[in-house]
């Protein structure tokens, strides 16, 4: 049999594509493989939301030269958001010659149609060209080949209208196309009747959802509908933008067993010039007001963000107020970036670029601060006992079982005879520690 291997880059999203670009192949009568050498088609599905990944991208397919070397028939592929932006083809076709498939972020479908080519004997390059407008039917209906386990991805929003200045997403991801609402039903329905026992709900900005469809149903109606779903114990989402979260979808979450008490709501920066400059739409003294709303009513849950330093023009008072909005707010953790200019960007052409030194010295300072918060958090769960969702063998110690609490915070605890994968138990905290939390089965 015809081995695939796909080395996955970014977020959620691209992992979640790589599934389909898997049931793709497999129903072309490719089987997996978790090595390169013994592939015959190697898949990198890419990121371009930073310099970093994509300068990863071309030194390993540049890498696989030998393998090409050794057995000519290997056919190598790029695919995803840093194929997907303009005059990123022509790049490739110039400094990676032995890559024989591209294909963007919207020509997933037209996969079976490239390989005929390849395995034709040609090159095969094709993404979106154009406006970026369409309205994502072209994904419904694709084989997937889901990663087996507890939790399962589910797409609901594809796309993204921002703009933020910083950021190349809404240029190689597309407008916003909500998908179905009885669509995202069924297929939720369908993973619980599969034994998932946990959806991640997927979108570039998720309560964005409905915007499009025009139908009066917005993203706390589809949390609302799929509350009910038989099997699924719990419902998270990725990610929400400040903006647009609305005193109804708090309540909604605050009303819904099986949404999660965790709000991830990036921030960006604490300084309003910046965050004017960002193209966020909001203010800090918003966020901390959403927040402070969350908190009432949820209690008890967690926040978590993502921040960037060195956007261009921040000065030091600037990152000062981000400092301070962290110290504020005390986000449970948080993603933490220096900013990358990207190319088409509008922030990549403003003046005031930050040098490196200062980027660097400015991330420092904001890690340092935001572990001492995380562990301090964290420490006030010893003693605590929490529901963790059993997702199986821990990856660095097989002794144990790890899992998350519904405010994500990844827990390992020793095996216990009733506490099986996929089940709820209930873990007493014994040890807390930055990123993982020891514990103990008290009851199943
Ligand atoms: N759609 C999501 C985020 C997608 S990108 C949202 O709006 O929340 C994930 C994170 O990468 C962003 O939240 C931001 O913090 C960071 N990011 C995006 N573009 C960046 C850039 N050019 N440089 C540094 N960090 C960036
Ligand atoms: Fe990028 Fe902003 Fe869209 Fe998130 S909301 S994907 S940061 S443009
Ligand atoms: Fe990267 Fe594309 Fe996701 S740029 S972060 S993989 S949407």
């Amino acid at each position: 049999m015809r081995k695939y291997h796909i080395h996955t880059f970014g977020c959620q999203m691209n992992e979640h594509d790589s599934e389909i670009i898997g049931g793709i192949l497999e129903q072309r009568g490719f089987g997996a493989t978790d090595s390169v050498d013994d592939a015959d088609i190697i898949i990198f599905n890419t990121c371009c939301v930073r310099e970093n990944p994509e300068r990863k991208v071309y030194g390993r397919v540049a890498d696989l030269k030998r393998l090409k070397l050794k057995n000519p028939d290997l056919i190598i592929g790029i695919s995803g958001c840093m194929a997907q932006q303009p005059g990123e083809t022509e790049r490739i076709a110039k400094r990676l010659p032995h890559v024989d498939l591209v294909f963007g972020t919207m020509n997933i479908h037209e996969l079976p149609e490239l390989l005929d080519q390849v395995e034709a004997g040609h090159k095969s390059y094709r993404v979106w060209e154009g406006d970026l407008e369409n309205d994502g039917s072209f994904m419904e209906g694709l084989p997937m080949r889901r990663v087996p386990g507890v939790s399962a991805w589910v797409s609901i929003i594809y796309g993204c209208n921002n703009f933020c200045s910083y950021c190349i997403v809404p240029y190689v991801r597309g407008r916003e196309r909500s998908r179905k609402f009885e669509d995202v039903v069924a297929e939720v329905k369908g993973l619980g009747k599969e034994g998932f026992r946990e959806v991640v709900l997927l979108g570039q900005n998720v309560n964005a959802y409905g915007r499009d469809l025009k139908d009066g149903r917005d993203f706390a109606d589809l949390l609302h509908a799929l509350d009910k779903t038989s099997g699924i114990y719990r419902i998270r989402y990725m990610t929400s933008h400040p903006r647009d979260f609305t005193d109804k979808l708090i309540h909604e979450i605050a009303s819904s067993e099986t949404v999660c008490e965790h709000f991830h709501l990036p921030l960006q920066a604490g300084s309003n010039r910046v965050l004017a400059r960002m193209n966020r739409g909001y203010t800090l003294e918003y966020y901390l007001d959403l927040v402070h709303r969350i908190r009432q009513a949820v209690p008890g849950c967690s926040i978590t963000t993502d921040l960037i330093v060195g956007f261009p023009g921040e000065d030091d008072r600037d990152f000062d107020e981000t400092l301070r909005a962290v110290e504020e707010v005390r986000f449970d953790s948080a993603f933490t970036f220096v900013y990358s200019p990207r190319r088409g960007t509008a922030a990549a052409s403003m003046p005031n670029q930050v040098s490196d030194s200062v980027k660097s010295e400015r991330i420092q300072k904001l890690v340092n601060l935001q572990n001492t918060i995380t562990e301090e958090i964290n420490r006030n769960l010893k003693g605590e006992v929490v529901e963790v969702l059993v997702e199986g063998m821990s990856k660095t110690n097989p002794d144990m079982l790890s899992g998350r609490t519904r405010t994500n915070k990844l827990v390992v605890f020793p095996h216990h005879p009733t506490a099986r994968k996929g089940d709820p138990v209930k873990v007493k905290i014994i040890e807390t520690r930055a990123w993982t939390q020891l514990g103990e089965v008290v009851s199943v």
